[in-house]
């Protein structure tokens, strides 16, 4: 039942005539913006944007509710964003209602456990091929390295194809796309109507057109001639309904779209953090070492290590707890609701962010401490559900959570038993919040090969 008579409405900074908080927002950067806005007016707290109502919701309990809700009382609104609907079109993570729920259906068998073990061997390949290209003694910025590796990935697990091999133009294609989408829904372009042109949407739309062609052409092929590629594309195209209906061409290259920017840049990105905690947290890095060493053995890992691996998973939550690629997450409202007895009127644009709500002292001790022990003694389950939701929550949930997993662990322990990565002493880690969660200036490292390093 949704009550919303005689509540109190969420209060929040006052804003400048027209632009609202516009300039608070940009100028601190969203995540000290969205900190302070807690710490001033609570759990449900108002800002707005260019006459944009928006509502930060910080609370567990309240996060669980927007989210177990979303199709009924709220929804995602992405494709109102230019960008968005240019890149993604329809795909899963920008369409909604019966639609969304059909294509769920037919793609959600391609993230199945023993489908994305497949994968495994991908992620150990593109790895060793990185490391054979890395020197004792060097610095590289390894956020490009890891950006770079997560492309090489998600392309091949996608399309079966190197884009920094024969298809180089995808690659190109993929990076201007990624660039452009970021100054549009981080930036003063998401304002600009859809209709006006810039430097930067000719650029964007040049580069859609240009791999809308290479996928459609792709396609095209696949459907005609024997398909013997063994990716997401041929599981997308086998894929049916009840009816036996299968996936149009433009609703594949909307998904494999998808894939992609939901893939490989949040993935890369928790990379590039978890290479920067380790190296300013040498017991942490020791405990690692142990654990690869005891059940690795000094061998490249494979998937059914992955169980056994318990220290490095709760590396990998503690990471997504820190640092979540995807640091906040949209709905609209459909009609006036009633949240933690306020009024939140219909239209409004609701925050949840995951960056906020994991640094929370009520859910987590020493919360601005890099600590992955915490998951090790049933933190979980002592905690509000939605405390923890780097991978959002209810029915839109990520479909690729299992597969982040699986190369963040696989290449972590690749690399981490051939080298030591130490961030060097003057480099400046500051978190940007752009479309994901990236470190602002890179991450300089010089690498320290491990001369016991690893065989097979
Ligand atoms: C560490 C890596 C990742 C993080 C932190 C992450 C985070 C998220 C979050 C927070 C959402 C929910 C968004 C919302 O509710 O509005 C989401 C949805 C989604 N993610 Fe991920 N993601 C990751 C990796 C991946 C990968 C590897 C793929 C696929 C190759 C993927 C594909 C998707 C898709 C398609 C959706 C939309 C699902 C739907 O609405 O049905 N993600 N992701």
């Amino acid at each position: 039942m949704n009550q919303v008579n005689s509540l109190l409405q969420p209060q929040g900074p006052a804003g400048w005539p027209v632009i609202g908080n516009l300039t608070d927002f940009f100028a601190q950067s969203p995540l000290a913006f969205l900190t302070k806005l807690q710490t001033e007016f609570g759990d449900v707290a108002s800002f707005s944007i260019f006459g944009r109502k928006s509502v930060l919701i910080a609370h567990p309990n309240d996060i669980e509710r927007v989210l177990l809700e979303t199709g009924k009382y709220f929804h995602k609104g992405y494709k109102t964003i230019f960008a968005v609907h240019l890149v993604l079109g329809n795909g899963l993570a920008s369409s909604e209602g019966e639609f969304w729920r059909q294509q769920r259906k037919l793609a959600q068998p391609a993230f199945h456990h023993e489908r994305i073990s497949g994968y495994a061997d991908t992620c150990i390949h593109f790895s060793k091929r990185l490391l054979q290209s890395w020197q004792d003694g060097e610095v590289r910025d390894v956020h490009q390295d890891m950006m770079l590796l997560m492309q090489q990935i998600v392309a091949k697990i996608l399309l079966d194809t190197d884009v920094t091999g024969e298809a180089q133009d995808v690659g190109q294609a993929f990076d201007v796309i990624q660039q452009e989408m970021s100054a549009e829904v981080m930036g003063w372009r998401l304002f600009l109507p859809s209709f006006v042109s810039s430097p930067g949407r000719v650029r964007l739309r040049a580069a859609v057109d240009n791999l809308d062609r290479i996928l459609q052409s792709t396609i095209k092929k696949r459907r005609t001639t024997s398909n013997n590629h063994n990716d997401l594309l041929t599981m997308l195209m086998e894929a049916r309904d009840e009816d036996g209906n299968g996936m149009t061409d433009r609703q594949l290259r909307d998904e494999i779209m998808t894939f992609y920017f939901a893939g490989f840049e949040t993935t890369a990105n928790s990379l590039s953090w978890v290479w920067d905690l380790l190296s300013r947290n040498h017991n942490i890095r020791a405990k690692l070492e142990a654990e690869l060493e005891q059940i690795l053995a000094r061998k490249y890992p494979t998937f059914s290590d992955l169980r056994t691996l318990s220290y490095t998973e709760a590396i990998f939550k503690e990471t997504l707890r820190l640092y979540p690629p995807g640091w906040s997450i949209g709905r609209f409202t459909s009609e006036d609701v009633e949240i933690n007895g306020y009024t939140v009127s219909k239209g409004t644009e609701i925050w949840m962010s995951s960056w906020l709500t994991q640094r929370d002292p009520r859910w987590f001790s020493n919360p601005e401490t890099f600590i992955p022990d915490r998951w090790l003694d049933g933190l979980e389950k002592r905690i509000p559900r939605y405390a923890y939701f780097p991978f959002g929550g209810g029915a839109r949930t990520c479909i690729g959570n299992s597969l982040a997993q699986l190369a963040f662990t696989l290449i972590l322990s690749t690399i981490a038993q051939n080298y030591h990565l130490e961030v060097l002493p003057d480099q400046i880690v500051e978190p940007e919040a752009g479309v994901t969660l990236r470190p602002k200036h890179g991450i300089k490292v010089r690498l320290h090969h491990q001369w016991s390093s690893v065989r097979g």
